[in-house]
């Protein structure tokens, strides 16, 4: 559904997008991580024609993002990391000047509003909203024309733990009705919770793109967790699954009796970004 293919952009002499070929899927959500400063924002703003590459070729759907600008605004829903809301504006205000740019029927702004549980604020001015309650008018801003593809930079960075949820919850739903979405998240169990696929990005280039099972599998070693007695002591080691020394040492400490305990240790998404982004782990 959405095709970049070779895209690069340049500010002054540095490629902060260096080169990136990828596809998303339509109806899948797409968690696009990475370091900041990696490109994920430039990126993204080249995907909905805010910025303009400086060369390569972005398509959504049947369309090029260059040539078809018009076009792919009715497709495609934005919420960016900063708010960009009229501050002196109510809810409903903000939602109905966006509703008259895309000439939507005045009942749209109520099911969004509904649908976000804004309908008690809708007359709050957005300059008295907290953090949590701006990214909700923003989401409802960017559903208004009900796009087939939802983009969400870093929507949950900095909100509490239960209106986050709230936000995942809501964009699973609408993944659910049929949404693709592209979420940028620094939160790797978010990524990994709602991504059918994610991408990492690094220095301006895709260094990794899979399910984030296979990226584990691919990136992470397999290990289990192992408790035995030794000369009265507990011991606790890690240890591979797979290679021979493994098997032989817990044969042994079972038929010996030591063997206290054995857990498969959950590989992390954040393991997997940590190596591959060089990152130190604690
Ligand atoms: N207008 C600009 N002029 C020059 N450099 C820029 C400009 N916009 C972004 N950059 C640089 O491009 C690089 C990528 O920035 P970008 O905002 O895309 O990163 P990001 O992956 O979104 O990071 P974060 O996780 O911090 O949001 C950074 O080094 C940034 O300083
Ligand atoms: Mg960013």
């Amino acid at each position: 559904m959405i095709q970049l293919k070779n895209v690069i952009k340049t500010y002054g002499n540095r490629n902060v997008v260096n080169d990136i070929t990828f596809s998303i899927n339509t109806g899948e959500i797409f968690g696009f991580l990475g370091p900041n400063g990696a490109g994920k924002t430039t990126t993204i703003k080249m995907v909905v024609g805010l910025l303009q590459p400086t060369s390569g070729e972005i398509w959504i759907g049947e369309n090029n993002v260059l040539t078809d600008k018009k076009k792919i605004y009715q497709d495609i829903g934005v919420v960016f990391e900063l708010p960009n809301l009229y501050m002196k504006a109510s809810i409903k205000k903000n939602l109905k000047i966006f509703a008259e740019l895309y000439h939507l029927h005045r009942s749209r702004v109520y099911e969004v509003m509904e649908d976000l549980q804004l309908l008690d604020k809708q007359k709050v001015k957005v300059e008295k909203l907290s953090k949590g309650w701006k990214q909700r008018v923003l989401i409802a801003r960017a559903l208004l024309h009900k796009p087939k593809v939802l983009i969400l930079d870093e929507p949950t960075s900095g909100l509490d733990p239960n209106t986050a949820a709230l936000i995942r919850n809501y964009i699973k739903q609408l993944n659910e009705g049929g949404t693709t979405i592209i979420i940028t998240t620094h939160d790797m169990h978010e990524a990994d919770e709602l991504s059918h696929r994610v991408g990492i990005m690094n220095n301006g280039e895709m260094i990794a793109i899979g399910k984030p099972m296979e990226l584990k599998d691919m990136y992470l070693k397999k290990e289990i967790r192992v408790e035995y007695m030794e000369e009265g002591n507990v011991i606790a080691k890690c240890l591979e699954i797979g290679i021979p020394e493994t098997e032989e040492l817990i044969t042994q400490l079972n038929i010996q009796g030591k063997l206290i305990s054995m857990n498969r240790s959950e590989n992390s998404l954040a393991e997997v970004f940590a190596v591959l982004t060089g990152g130190q782990l604690s």
